[in-house]
């Protein structure tokens, strides 16, 4: 088949001090990752260790750690209460073929968050705790269509991917792409078009109140208020997903909002560092994947809901208390607010909320991939980790001296990047 991408791929002879080789001489991973979103432009240094908020690299340098594994350790690397409880859930098995205690708890130290959702399926993670609530959406309103918003993003299966538009969404069928309608980020006229041209086609409208990777601009109340109404009025399941943002509230972003979903998926910090994900929601709903019910839906994963990241799920999630919440949420606000008090001269702005930061050139929705980089290797430079897209997160492991010193560090990079002259925006484009 003609190969017809563009994208440079590393061939036997490409030198990368990084990139271990295989027989024929290519890298061992494609590209040299083993994660596209490790990719920073550059080879990347490796993790060698972490503790607390801080890591280690094989080059010998010390980092800050707010990176988090892609927001995933909230009380940071190498927890001592987790990797206890870990280590000894593993003493006794890795993993076994009937139900386990931890899965309870993990279940009801979730549910107790969660007060107006009944039941909870745990997944490996977030993509497909995703995957399993749409078609939970699709079983039990015997629908297929699903609204997203556009830019959006929801892990890598293959409904999700229609939301990161047309370069996300090569490999999947026609028919994928047709059953999936975008909308607009705050758009809530064509939210109220999409649904009411077609009520009773639409399984499911998915929503992440603050999506990252659409700039990292939250969903305004009204957008949301109105997802919920079309919804409820037309049968449609609103499924918002947490798989980040559960962090912002005791009972997620959504109970910030006061809004009820129907299914609500999360994963990453609830798994303790390990693979996690999982659907929570109503028994009505719930009740598609009830292996007691005659017709149910299949919902397996051999690694799903496995003791170990139950059982350091729990440890994460019980440390998580509402003071912490609040206390990392604040944290957040202060780092961001000095950060801005030193870029903003420069065009530049540091977004998010609570202990969720992003750094942008000011009124940008989207960022060029090589300014991405650029500021991911300035902050590298500084001794701080983020993610490749520039994600920061706060984890309990910080208090005020290391949120200033993550400040200083990135305001710093973000002066250098923004002193380049090809920093690549898109202003105003998120549709
Ligand atoms: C909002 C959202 N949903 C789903 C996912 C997918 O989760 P995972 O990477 O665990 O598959 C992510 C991952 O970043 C996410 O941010």
């Amino acid at each position: 088949m003609a190969h017809t991408s563009t994208t440079t791929i590393n061939r036997p002879g490409d030198v990368d001090p990084h990139a271990r080789f295989g027989p024929r001489g290519y890298p061992l991973l494609p590209g040299g990752y083993g994660r596209s979103t490790y990719y920073t432009g550059r080879p990347s240094p490796y993790a060698v260790r972490g503790e607390g908020h801080k890591i280690w690299d094989d080059r010998g340098r010390e980092l800050i750690d707010a990176n988090n594994n892609f927001t995933v350790l909230i009380h940071g690397n190498a927890d001592p209460e987790i990797t206890e409880a870990a280590i000894s859930t593993l003493r006794n098995g890795a993993s076994w073929g009937i139900p386990n205690e931890p899965e309870w708890e993990l279940a009801e130290l979730l549910l107790r968050r969660l007060p107006a959702l009944d039941q909870v399926r745990f997944t490996n993670s977030g993509t497909e705790a995703v995957m399993s609530a749409i078609r939970i959406a699709r079983g039990a309103t015997a629908r297929e269509k699903v609204i997203v918003t556009k830019g959006g993003y929801h892990g890598t299966s293959e409904v999700a991917l229609v939301a990161g538009g047309e370069s996300a969404s090569r490999g999947l069928t026609k028919g994928v792409i047709d059953d999936v309608a975008p909308v607009p980020l705050n758009d809530i006229q064509a939210l109220k078009s999409a649904v009411e041209a077609a009520p009773r086609d639409y399984a499911a409208i998915i929503l992440d109140l603050l999506p990252n990777r659409a700039g990292l601009l939250s969903i305004s109340q009204e957008f949301v208020n109105t997802a919920r109404d079309l919804a409820t009025k037309y049968g449609i399941v609103l499924i918002i997903d947490e798989v980040i943002s559960i962090r912002l509230g005791y009972g997620g972003i959504s109970g910030e909002y006061g809004v009820e979903p129907d299914l609500l998926t999360t994963g990453k910090l609830i798994g303790g560092g390990f693979p996690v994900g999982a659907v929570v929601g109503k028994a009505e709903l719930m009740a598609e994947v009830d292996p007691t019910r005659p017709g149910s839906l299949p919902h397996g994963g051999t690694f799903s809901g496995n003791p170990v990241s139950m059982a350091a799920g729990a440890v994460a999630l019980r440390r998580f208390d509402g003071a912490e919440v609040r206390r990392l949420n604040e944290l957040g606000d202060r780092t961001r607010e000095a950060v801005n008090d030193r870029v903003t001269d420069a065009g530049w702005e540091v977004r998010g909320r609570g202990s969720l930061l992003r750094a942008v050139p000011a009124g940008a929705l989207k960022v060029g991939e090589s300014t991405q980089h650029a500021l991911w290797w300035a902050s590298y430079d500084r001794g701080l980790l983020g993610s490749p897209a520039n994600l920061l997160s706060l984890s309990t492991s910080m208090d005020d001296a290391v949120a200033n010193d993550i400040a200083d560090r990135l305001a710093s990079a973000v002066l250098e990047v923004a002193a380049r002259d090809d920093a690549t925006t898109t202003k105003g484009d998120t549709k």
